[in-house]
């Protein structure tokens, strides 16, 4: 389970350090930083899979995700006597992310290049990164060490060996040094990152590939874009949570029963609703059942990850199937660690009331994200 989440520098999150638990939901008025947040555990998940570098890019290259605010403010700014400007800069520009979890922890620090007259001299670099046993970053319990170009690792016997002079500055040490030998360590907190599952706006619209007839093949895992959800429900049916999946469509539709029809190999999705002769086809769905649909599949899969996140699970859902997603939600997390991102109050209120929910408010306060109530977890960043 992730404990702890820090980041630094990303966007309106200038220092932010968070607990988390079993079951989470980060709420907040527009423009606190939810999704600054989301896209931070995004962006951890990125270094996992090799991306990190592109997927900055992709957010327009440091000077968009930076934070574009001051180093610090003073007292006198904070109070309102003194204009908010940049003062001497004391460190060097970073941003830095990482998390622990009750055995590792993890973070890296990105920074500029040093112009060398390279056309990529915008892409962001990785500075540093660091593996440690435990919660809180020391000297004697880092067990994997970056800077810059260099990666050492502690053996078995607490002795150090280099094991890179020539990392590239845009290459992880999570995806370079890995070795199953020398670093199992990183291997293994590689891989539960890799497992990490992202769910974030579903389309429901006329030609949303979860509509359309589906090749049917084992489906484990909802793919991020719903278009596998005939195969992964009729997955779930033959080897999964059978009786989650009846009781969570009677919750949501009652009377309701969903199945799974085949055809020379296509799926396709059916709903048997109160009332009606015949079962709708998915294409005949509303788009809040379709959604919701899609959810109960992300979530009652039979191969649950470690730590699943949930964009706006709400959108486009009526308030009265909330109680039944909350408790769907709350379910899944007995068996995968869960952070909903929301603004819905109905949604927060339903996941409440199911199970005990670390609710994390975030606030704006002079253009930086704060964490209402907030008693920030200890934790130390890798020096440069
Ligand atoms: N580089 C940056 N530095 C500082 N603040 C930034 C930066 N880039 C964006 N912001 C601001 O950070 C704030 C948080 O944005 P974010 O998109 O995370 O909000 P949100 O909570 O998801 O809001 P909404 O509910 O409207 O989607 C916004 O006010 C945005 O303008
Ligand atoms: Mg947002």
């Amino acid at each position: 389970m992730i404990t702890t989440l820090a980041i630094s520098g990303y966007r309106s999150l200038r220092d932010v350090r968070v607990a988390l638990e079993p079951l989470n939901v980060v709420t907040g008025a527009n423009g606190a930083g939810k999704s600054s947040l989301y896209r931070a555990l995004r962006l951890l998940a990125d270094i996992a899979q090799g991306r990190i570098i592109r997927a900055l890019a992709s957010e327009g290259g440091l000077v968009f995700t930076l934070w574009a605010g001051p180093e610090q403010f003073s007292r006198e700014m904070k109070a309102g006597t003194q204009r908010v400007q940049g003062l001497v800069r004391k460190k060097p520009i970073s941003l830095k992310l990482g998390f622990s979890t009750d055995a590792y922890g993890y973070a890296i620090d990105l920074g500029r290049p040093v112009p060398d007259g390279s056309m990529f001299n915008a892409d962001p670099q990785i500075k540093v990164e660091s593996l440690w046993v435990g919660q809180v970053l020391r000297a004697r319990n880092e067990i994997a060490s970056r800077k810059g170009p260099g990666v050492r690792i502690r053996g078995e016997d607490g002795a150090w060996s280099q094991t890179f002079t020539d990392l590239s500055p845009f290459d992880s040490m999570m995806t370079h040094a890995a070795d199953p030998g020398k670093a199992v360590e990183l291997l293994r907190l590689r891989e539960m990152m890799r497992n990490w599952r992202f769910y974030d706006h579903f389309r429901t619209d006329r030609d949303a590939p979860a509509r359309h007839l589906q090749i049917g093949t084992y489906t484990p895992v909802l793919a991020s874009d719903g278009s596998d959800l005939a195969a992964a429900i009729q997955t779930i049916i033959e080897i999964g949570f059978v009786e989650d999946l009846s009781s969570a469509v009677d919750d949501a539709f009652p009377g309701s029963k969903i199945f799974v029809t085949g055809d020379s190999g296509y799926f396709e999705l059916e709903m048997q609703q109160k009332g009606l002769l015949r079962p709708l086809k998915a294409a005949e769905l509303s788009d809040g059942t379709l959604r919701y649909l899609l959810l109960m599949a992300a979530l009652l899969s039979p191969r649950p990850p470690a730590f699943m996140v949930l964009n706006e699970p709400e959108m486009s859902l009526h308030p009265d199937l909330l109680p039944a997603l909350g408790r769907l939600i709350a379910k899944a997390s007995e068996r995968s660690q869960i952070l909903v991102v929301s603004h819905s109050h109905e949604l927060v209120d339903a996941l409440t009331a199911a199970k005990a929910t670390n609710r994390i408010v975030l606030e704006k306060v002079l253009g930086e994200t704060e964490i209402a109530d907030n008693d920030p977890p200890p934790w130390e960043w890798p020096s440069r």
